[in-house]
């Protein structure tokens, strides 16, 4: 049995590796079939109309153009799944109620597969994303700012910023973005098997393999070493965030732009800040999302394990 598991996942992982993506006929996301199931196992999905499956603790959430629910009994019938929940929606639904549109930073195009490239953007720097069903398309608030922080620091001659750690990457864009803003060495990291999928080809649509490595990790369990990178970006949620912030593992880099939170849990994640370690450089915000800019702070000589 275990055998056969471990058989089907690797199927399932290959699979995924050539299925998210738009392929023809699709040029956009119209509608999304969703079928979560309650196993993460499952034998193989050949459907021309897969978009991707999630693999989420012990779940499997099955995105597909069109409706499934015959492929589905079967799946389940063969693997002993069963259907938690099923749902058909607007991909702008999905993209909670925005419309997945090219937008603009001060240096930046960033322009969806479906839409063509014009010559309107001509002195800003292109990136063309496939946002799948993945966090980033860059219409979150978190992401924007993450995003409009990121091309200031790497902008600002002073900084010198050459190396970045995206520990959630998502869709990849942030990690893109560094790349495309003249850092030389990205890592970019996300535990959802389907993000990294998203993210490396989003990488290769950008033509920043040489720069951009995407890695599948789950922060809970294997932190990478954020020694030796001069931005750590973290557009997490505050559970993880307390998390990370507890670690001194976590604290070996220099500068750290962090999101994913709201200004009732600031007080929480400040007191998991480690005291006398950390210089904040900035807040922001945008809608009800906030933004901080962390510093290490290099002449702290409170050893970790005297803290608190
Ligand atoms: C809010 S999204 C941010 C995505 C992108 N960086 C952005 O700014 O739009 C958070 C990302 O973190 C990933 N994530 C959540 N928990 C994680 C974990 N334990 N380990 C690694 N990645 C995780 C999610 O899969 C998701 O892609």
């Amino acid at each position: 049995m275990a055998e056969r598991d471990s058989a089907w996942r690797l199927v399932s992982v290959n699979l995924i590796h050539n299925r998210f993506m738009l392929r023809p006929p699709y040029t956009r996301y119209h509608q999304l079939h969703v079928y979560y199931l309650d196993r993460r196992d499952l034998p193989p999905v050949e459907d021309p109309d897969l978009i991707g499956i999630w693999i989420e603790d012990e779940t499997a959430i099955l995105f597909f153009h069109r409706e499934k629910d015959m492929l589905i009994q079967r799946i389940c019938g063969q693997c002993g799944a069963a259907i938690v929940y099923q749902a058909c929606l607007d991909y702008r639904d999905w993209e909670a109620g925005v419309t997945v549109t090219s937008f603009c930073t001060a240096t930046l195009h960033v322009r969806p597969v479906w839409e063509a490239s014009g010559p309107g953007e001509g002195d800003k720097t292109e990136i063309v994303l496939d946002p799948s069903v993945i966090f980033g398309s860059g219409f979150h608030a978190t992401t924007r700012l993450c995003l409009e922080t990121l091309e200031s620091l790497l902008l600002d001659p002073e900084r010198r910023v050459k190396s970045v750690l995206d520990l959630g990457t998502g869709t990849g864009l942030l990690a893109i973005a560094a790349a495309r803003l003249g850092a030389e060495r990205v890592v970019a990291v996300d535990n959802n098997p389907l993000a990294v999928e998203v993210a490396r080809k989003n990488v290769d649509l950008n033509q920043c393999r040489s720069v951009v490595q995407v890695e599948q990790v789950d922060l809970l369990a294997d932190l990478p070493a954020t020694g030796g990178y001069d931005l750590v970006i973290t557009n997490l949620y505050k559970g993880l965030l307390v998390h990370l912030f507890e670690q001194e593992a976590f604290w070996q880099g220099q500068v750290y732009l962090v999101s994913g939170f709201l200004p009732g849990m600031e007080a929480e994640l400040l007191a998991a800040l480690p005291p006398g370690m950390v210089r904040m450089l900035h807040r922001g915000g945008r809608e009800q999302w906030r933004l901080w800019l962390l510093q290490r702070d290099l002449h702290a000589r409170r050893s970790w394990h005297n803290k608190g």
